[in-house]
């Protein structure tokens, strides 16, 4: 897919889109759909924090791109009635940045560190005590008066997110008491999610065009909402604004929206098993060199969603594509004679 709006990776965002984007992001944990687990075990923590008047647990949230990271950490931090400031990894550049917004935490608010994976080696080593003891040091004076003296924090919760946690080290994973990994939405539930924000849009549809959005989406509420965003698009100039089976299928063939909702790197990834390596077995590296992304990138960010639909198989020798994946690209499966045999 070409049209950034599709895209379930933040980075390809415009600031429109971040505009939509917030505007039906839900605020209250009853808007949250699905990952029911991550949820009970969650209200289980916010409510014993508030109990104990204490700051919530560190926690990490980790999984693919638009599955619901922030919107979930301001969701904790709104039900435990505590402000929350965020930040991102790459923009705390030295200690100094991280102990200004510490500094400035009130009790047992919510400090929220986006791609924490990429904060620098020194930035996460500070950050250790600040964890651990709400405790850091601060540089006074400079020359042959430096000195460092230990300032107390106030409690604070913690949150990272990150789409790559295998990228963190061991010390700082463990000082996250409370991991979450999100998982991708069923159809069913981002067919909810969905109507939800068609009625925050005001815009008619029909549960069956929700439905074919919902199937087409990847698992993923960001690309589930920017398919909304567009199909509506279609259904104002084509069809007076109301959001039907069939404007929804004209749009998503306009669109060239994937059946199966894959993005273009999942099908250049399918391509390249079947195309350079005979389907497989190949080991994650080389495919990542033949579609010039990280392998670990293609490990946690792509091919869990490719695995769960059954489009490749992990086995002991590398990635094998599945007669699924041959049939989704419309190629024969090698040694066989073509699926139109079998059909007759
Ligand atoms: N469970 C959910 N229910 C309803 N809407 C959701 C849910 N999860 C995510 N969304 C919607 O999807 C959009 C993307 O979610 P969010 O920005 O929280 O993803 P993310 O995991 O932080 O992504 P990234 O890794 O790119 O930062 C939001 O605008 C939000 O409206
Ligand atoms: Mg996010």
């Amino acid at each position: 897919m070409s049209n950034p709006n599709l895209q379930g990776d933040k980075n390809q965002l415009t600031s429109a889109d971040k505009e939509f984007e917030n505007g039906i992001r839900p605020r209250e944990i009853n808007d949250f759909a699905g990952q029911s687990q991550v949820i009970e075990n969650l209200v289980i923590f916010i409510k014993a924090a508030k109990i104990r008047g204490e700051a919530l647990d560190h926690v990490l949230f980790h999984g693919p791109p638009g599955l619901g990271k922030t919107t979930l950490s301001r969701i904790v931090a709104n039900e435990l009635g505590v402000n929350i400031k965020e930040t991102s990894g790459p923009v705390i550049e030295k200690p100094g940045d991280l102990a200004g917004l510490l500094t400035n935490l009130e009790p047992n608010d919510v400090l929220f560190i986006d791609e924490i994976h990429r904060l620098s080696t020194v930035v996460e080593e500070y950050l250790y005590s600040a964890m651990e003891d709400y405790k850091i040091d601060i540089m006074i004076d400079s020359g042959p008066n430096a000195r460092s003296i230990q300032i107390n924090l106030n409690p604070f919760t913690l949150i990272g997110a990150t789409t790559r946690s295998g990228l963190l080290s061991a010390p700082l994973l463990s000082r996250f008491a409370i991991k979450s990994r999100l998982e991708y939405y069923t159809a069913e539930t981002l067919r909810k999610i969905i109507l939800r924000a068609a009625h925050i849009l005001n815009v008619e549809i029909t549960n069956e065009a929700a439905a074919e959005i919902s199937r087409r989406s990847r698992g993923t509420p960001r690309i589930a909402n920017g398919l909304l965003r567009r199909v509506r698009d279609f259904a104002q100039v084509l069809n007076d604004g109301q959001i039907d089976i069939g404007i929804t299928q004209h749009a998503l063939k306009a669109l060239n929206v994937d059946e199966h909702g894959l993005d273009h790197m999942d099908n250049r990834i399918l391509s390249a098993i079947i195309d350079k390596f005979k389907g497989g077995p190949v080991g994650i590296t080389t495919i990542a060199t033949s579609v010039g992304e990280e392998a670990g990138t293609l490990e946690e960010v792509y091919e869990p969603f490719l695995i769960q639909e059954g489009f490749i198989k992990r086995t002991p020798r590398g990635r094998e594509a599945t007669p699924k994946a041959y049939e989704h690209l419309g190629k024969a499966m090698p040694g066989s004679y073509g699926p139109s045999l079998f059909n007759v």
